[in-house]
């Protein structure tokens, strides 16, 4: 049991006492705490490998996050997290300020590997704050080890907590008899796990009785959608057609999408989302067509310190992304490359935004804010 919601299927495994790389069933909980260290699935090999790694460094979770083996913003949080906590658990010694060094060591590692999900800073920053509110409350090593484990797996239950009223209220948004198109992956695999955000609208909407299908964006360069919104559906036994990035307009244009629903890597105080590349281009073609465009996302995706989306960070990939499906070339060697991970759609496309307090609209600047104080 997580975030006091009951899992929508019964996990195969149990996670804990994995020892090494193993491959193993689905379980839509992309990373999970163990006695032997963070154990993430290795998104990178979906849908044609179910396979799991053991990370015992927190620099092996940094590396884990910077290389997708876990992605989305939220799975990011909540890898960052359990990656100080095993910072604390491997650090050697019984010196608090020292504990404190290596903490903010780690947490600089980590901070260094996705710049546009803003859930990584947010974790790290929440898990620092535990550390020094621990340290100034006089506890030792050992228990504020424990302190900060517990600390990350509060996250990841909050996380999930979080989707679950995610779905809820995006759930009565979505009619019955609809087609809603996504963009990437922001499914269970993109959070801590369980729902979803985007998913987590689709699925809520199907927990209600509605009956759903889902339109799948390939999304390149990375094939999020191809790879991992397609297969986490098909687990569900939720119909989902996958359609390659240049189809939504012609499919749109037919009356065949109802609504778009995507997930966010950060959200600005005024609305504007961040989301995977290619979001941007579905939210100006919602808007032509008349389709509502919804964004869903924790708050914990809500940055307020960013006040317009020209402020936030757009991280960009390595250029084989875009000239290589996988080892295989598609373009000619040297041809000039651009590869942003991340675009920004402007908050006047945006129909609503659902976070785990309710449906926020325009001027997002004050409906944002109210949710934080909810
Ligand atoms: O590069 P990725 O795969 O980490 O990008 C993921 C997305 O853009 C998701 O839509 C976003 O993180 C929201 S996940 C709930």
């Amino acid at each position: 049991m997580f975030g006091g919601c009951e899992f929508r299927k019964i996990p195969v495994d149990q996670a804990v006492g994995l020892s090494c790389d193993i491959t193993m069933k689905l379980n839509i909980i992309p990373v999970k705490w163990s006695d032997e260290g963070v154990l993430m699935l290795d998104q990178r090999l979906l849908p044609t490998e179910e396979k799991w790694l053991t990370l015992r460094t927190y620099d092996a979770v940094a590396a884990g996050i910077k290389d997708m083996v876990v992605r989305g913003a939220p799975a990011i949080g909540v890898s960052a997290a359990y990656g100080i906590a095993l910072a604390a658990r491997t650090f050697v010694g019984t010196n608090v300020d020292d504990l404190k060094d290596e903490i903010e060591y780690a947490s600089d590692v980590l901070g260094k590997t996705r710049p546009t999900a803003v859930n990584l800073f947010w974790a790290i920053d929440r898990m620092k704050r535990t550390f020094d509110q621990a340290q100034a409350e006089g506890k030792s090593v050992s228990e504020i080890k424990q302190v900060l484990l517990d600390e990350a797996k509060g996250i990841h239950d909050e996380d999930i907590e979080s989707q679950r009223l995610i779905a809820k209220f995006g759930g009565e948004l979505l009619q019955d008899n609809s087609t809603v198109l996504t963009h990437c992956n922001a499914g269970a695999l993109a959070t801590g796990g369980v729902w979803g955000t985007a998913l987590g609208v689709i699925r809520g909407a199907v927990d209600q009785g509605k009956s759903v299908s889902v339109i799948a964006d390939e999304t390149r360069p990375y094939l999020q959608g191809a790879r991992l919104t397609a297969w986490e559906l098909m687990e569900d036994d939720i119909p989902v057609t996958l359609i390659t990035d240049n189809m939504s307009g012609h499919i749109m244009k037919k009356g065949g999408v109802h609504a778009v629903v995507v997930g966010s890597d950060r959200i600005a105080a005024n609305g504007d989302v961040a989301n995977k590349i290619g979001t941007y281009m579905v939210a100006v073609l919602a808007q032509r067509h008349g389709i509502p465009f919804y964004v869903a996302a924790p708050l914990s995706t809500v940055d307020l310190n960013c006040p317009t989306g020209d402020d936030i960070p757009i991280e960009e990939r390595d250029r084989a992304e875009v000239t290589h499906v996988k080892n295989n070339q598609l373009a000619p060697d040297g041809v000039g490359v651009s590869n942003y991970a991340f675009d920004v759609t402007p908050n006047d496309l945006v129909t609503a935004i659902i976070t785990e307090k309710g449906v926020a609209r325009a001027p997002y600047i004050e409906s944002l804010k109210k949710q934080f104080d909810k």
